[in-house]
């Protein structure tokens, strides 16, 4: 690809809410022309599976934005509000390499390991139940509104130990701190998110979790705050802005990309009444529908990492302090990888990175599978003549954490529960 001005266009495109409904045909012409540099800027994007597979495999591929060479306000691009985040706050273990990361993952991984995770499975059924209960009775059904998104943040916020009362507030911070995850670039400013709000949203969750916190010290309960409240005060191993911050990595995490996995892998149903109706009959399917919208249309599209040292990927150097945005959307359909990868094929072979890999690989890997899961068996047993209202549905602003706004439905019936 020549460079500067076709990699700058490319990017701009690439942030174009116009082409959120379907950013596949521009991420498969940025994989043919392979890695490639924003201009000058000591920004380097990456879409085949194998560089992305080598960047996060490489040692020297770090999550500490202190580290990045992008200044925020003099490049074309860089990663929006993080580097105030960086300023300001205690970043969470997400964007922490060790030894803090893994002392601080190790605290709550116990709570999302498989084990634990499948002890959750009757809740999180009861849960997609009443929702489609509530359903039958309206008679209108938006599938992002009514499933997608009520399901997965009932889940972390009773894990978490949050009231369900507060989430209408919670829902508004975590979406604008979603957005911080968004690549930006100046000659694409129009499209992006105050950053005044952004930091705004940041500061009020953290006071969120101070608060909560202080309640719930004196008043402790079954719930994952509590346990990190007691290893707070047990010493060393978790400091007091470290449980701030990983509250609210939890709480986002659980906010804004279930959902999309859920919406995501209805829409492709609805769109392959085939893979629909085979569901229907067999709900073993229901993991490879999972694994192969976990693929073919990933929650989050993008992972980033810093350039710790001098890397070689591919063909490409990559500097010290540079910023290599790996575009896993884009290599998930890697033709040298996936057979006729733009189709939706629920039995494939899958090798997808939706999760990640290495030492970050997302620790609500299987909770998101589960919830997905349920998802989808019950809405393929009680939807009756689901039909897609609105096709492409509308989208949100998010780039990175991209899935539709709404799914409006039509449908002939809703059964009742099994
Ligand atoms: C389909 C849903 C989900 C997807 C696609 C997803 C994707 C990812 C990805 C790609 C990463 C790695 C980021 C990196 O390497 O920089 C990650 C990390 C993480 N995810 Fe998820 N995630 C999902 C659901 C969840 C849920 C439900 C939770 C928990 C409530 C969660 C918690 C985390 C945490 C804590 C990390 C940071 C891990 C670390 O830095 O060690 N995720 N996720």
């Amino acid at each position: 690809m020549s460079e500067r001005t076709d990699s700058t266009a490319i990017y701009r495109q690439l942030l174009d809410p116009a082409v959120r409904p379907n950013p596949y045909p521009i991420y498969a012409q940025v994989r043919a022309g392979g890695p490639f540099r924003i201009g000058a800027a000591p920004v380097v994007i990456v879409s085949s599976h194998a560089d992305c597979t080598a960047v996060l495999r490489h040692p020297h591929a770090s999550v500490d934005r202190s580290l990045t060479r992008v200044q925020l306000e003099t490049l074309p691009m860089a990663t929006s509000a993080t580097k105030d985040a960086v300023r300001q706050a205690k970043p969470s273990f997400l964007f922490l390499d060790p030894p803090d990361h893994t002392r601080l993952r190790r605290l709550v991984s116990k709570a999302f390991t498989p084990r634990v995770v499948a002890q959750l499975e009757p809740r999180i059924s009861a849960i997609v139940d009443d929702t489609l209960d509530r359903v039958a009775e309206t008679g209108t059904f938006d599938v992002v509104a009514d499933l997608a998104y009520p399901l997965p943040v009932t889940v972390i916020c009773e894990l978490l130990g949050v009231p369900l009362a507060d989430e209408p507030q919670l829902r508004q911070w975590s979406s604008l701190l979603a957005r911080t995850l968004d690549p930006t670039s100046r000659t694409a400013a129009e499209h992006q998110a105050d950053p005044g709000e952004l930091q705004a949203a940041g500061t009020e969750l953290n006071a969120y979790f101070e608060d909560l916190t202080r309640r719930r010290r004196g008043n402790p309960g079954p719930d994952l705050l509590s346990e990190l409240i007691a290893a707070e005060d047990a010493g060393d191993t978790l400091g007091h802005d470290e449980l701030i911050s990983t509250c609210a990595l939890l709480l986002i995490a659980g906010h804004e990309t279930t959902v999309n996995l859920i919406s995501n892998a209805i829409l492709a149903l609805l769109r392959h009444p085939e893979h629909l109706a085979a569901l229907r009959a067999d709900p073993e399917q229901a993991a490879g529908v999972i694994e192969e919208t976990l693929r073919y249309d990933p929650p989050v599209q993008m992972i980033p990492r810093i350039a710790a040292a001098d890397m070689r990927i591919g063909d490409m150097d990559i500097d010290r302090g540079d910023l290599v945005l790996m575009l896993i959307a884009a290599a998930q359909r890697d033709p040298a990888v996936f057979t006729d990868p733009d189709r939706f094929a629920p039995t494939r072979d899958n090798r997808h990175l939706a999760f990640g890999l290495g030492a970050h690989f997302c620790l609500g890997a299987a909770l998101a599978r589960l919830e997905g899961r349920v998802a989808v068996t019950t809405f393929a047993q009680r939807v009756r003549s689901p039909r897609c209202a609105i096709d492409p549905p509308p989208y949100r602003a998010h780039v990175n954490l991209r899935g539709p706004a709404a799914i409006p439905l039509d449908f002939a019936e809703i059964t009742p529960r099994q």
